[in-house]
């Protein structure tokens, strides 16, 4: 993939040894290098995942590898550098840390940046940005910090999904070397057959706030269509105002894994999940359930499992199997 005959994936490894360099020799790298200290990160961690530092300044990068017509081309097309409506042309990311995001072949495809306060300083500076769509990136489908933790997944025979960048570093320097994050977006069926190619066993642990509740829920409806027999997918559910990065901070490695081993199975926060918004033991609250259950189900591929959560659901709310999926779906799920 080339712009102006420059190949992007080669432009990007030099954007991104740009930034390694600024984290090591930039005038102000002092404040990056005590940002990442003091979030417990090693100099050995920053350097397995390519952490880098953005400086201060509209045009470092710019004036650093775009200084000829064909290299801004492509530094635009990779959204590295960006261009207000009068057609000034200025780096996109500034003062910030740089998470370079590998896609599966181990290319670097865009970046994550945070700011480096605590917290979100104002408004127009979110604390994290994130490369745009590109030719080469597409947040759909690309995981961080996959192809760092291909070995970590094979050998934990399963894969963690996490919220954010800070999460996935965080627990690799705590050990935990099988963790990806979706990139600022829900999880889509093409992360899902991705993650699926690696390992048959999928763990989600969100936030413990609102959104990561929220995100679980809709990860769990993402993932009813990927469910063949012999796939898990499970939910590890985080205290109020924990994220993993806090948690694994706070309780160490073995029981944070041992957290995973004792992750919610999906059937299990399915159900839970409808039973909370129905009451069974009402005629009408049984008739809602198998409502809110009908069009879950529909998703799940004809199978053993679909046939269990069937009998499940028949039984919490008495209403018969044929009664709880759509009728198509009956017919292929049990042929008379
Ligand atoms: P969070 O809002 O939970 O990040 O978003 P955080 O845990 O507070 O961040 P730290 O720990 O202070 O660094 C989780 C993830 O969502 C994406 C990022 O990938 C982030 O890591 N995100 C969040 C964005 O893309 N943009 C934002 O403005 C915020
Ligand atoms: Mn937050
Ligand atoms: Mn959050
Ligand atoms: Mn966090
Ligand atoms: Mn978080």
């Amino acid at each position: 993939t080339s712009v102006a005959g420059v190949d992007l994936y080669q432009l990007m490894e030099q954007v991104n040894e740009f930034y390694q360099t600024q984290l090591r020799q930039h005038k102000d790298r002092d404040q990056a290098v005590s940002y990442l200290k003091a979030r417990g990160l090693s100099g050995d961690i920053a350097k397995r995942f390519g952490l880098g530092f953005a400086p201060e300044g509209w045009d470092n990068l710019m004036s650093q590898l775009g200084s000829t017509v064909s290299t801004q081309k492509a530094l635009l097309d990779t959204g590295m550098l960006t261009e207000n409506e009068k057609k000034r042309v200025y780096d996109r990311f500034r003062h910030r840390i740089m998470f370079p995001i590998h896609d599966h072949r181990g290319r670097i495809v865009g970046f994550g940046g945070r700011v480096l306060e605590s917290e979100n300083p104002q408004p127009g500076n979110p604390k994290y940005l994130n490369s745009p769509e590109t030719p080469i990136f597409h947040k759909g489908s690309e995981l961080y910090g996959l192809y760092a933790a291909r070995g970590g997944i094979k050998d934990a025979d399963g894969v963690l999904v996490v919220e954010g960048y800070m999460d996935v570093v965080a627990l690799a320097q705590a050990g935990i070397n099988n963790a990806v994050a979706t990139l600022g977006t829900a999880t889509t069926p093409m992360h899902l057959q991705r993650l699926f190619r690696h390992t048959p066993n999928i763990t989600f642990c969100f936030d413990g706030d609102r959104a990561g509740r929220e995100a679980a829920w809709k990860a769990l409806e993402t993932s009813l269509s990927a469910l063949q027999d012999g796939f898990q997918v499970s939910f590890l559910f985080l205290p109020d105002g924990e994220d993993p990065d806090t948690m694994v901070k706070k309780i160490g490695k073995d029981a944070f894994q041992a957290l995973i081993t004792d992750a919610k199975p999906l059937p299990d926060f399915l159900i839970e999940n409808l039973q909370t918004q129905a009451d069974v033991n009402r005629l009408d609250g049984r008739a809602k359930l198998s409502k809110l259950a009908r069009p879950l189900i529909d998703k799940l591929p004809n199978g053993v499992l679909k046939k269990l959560i069937l009998d499940r659901l028949a039984s919490i709310t008495q209403v018969s199997v044929q009664d709880l999926a759509s009728q198509e779906t009956m017919n292929e799920a049990e042929p008379a």
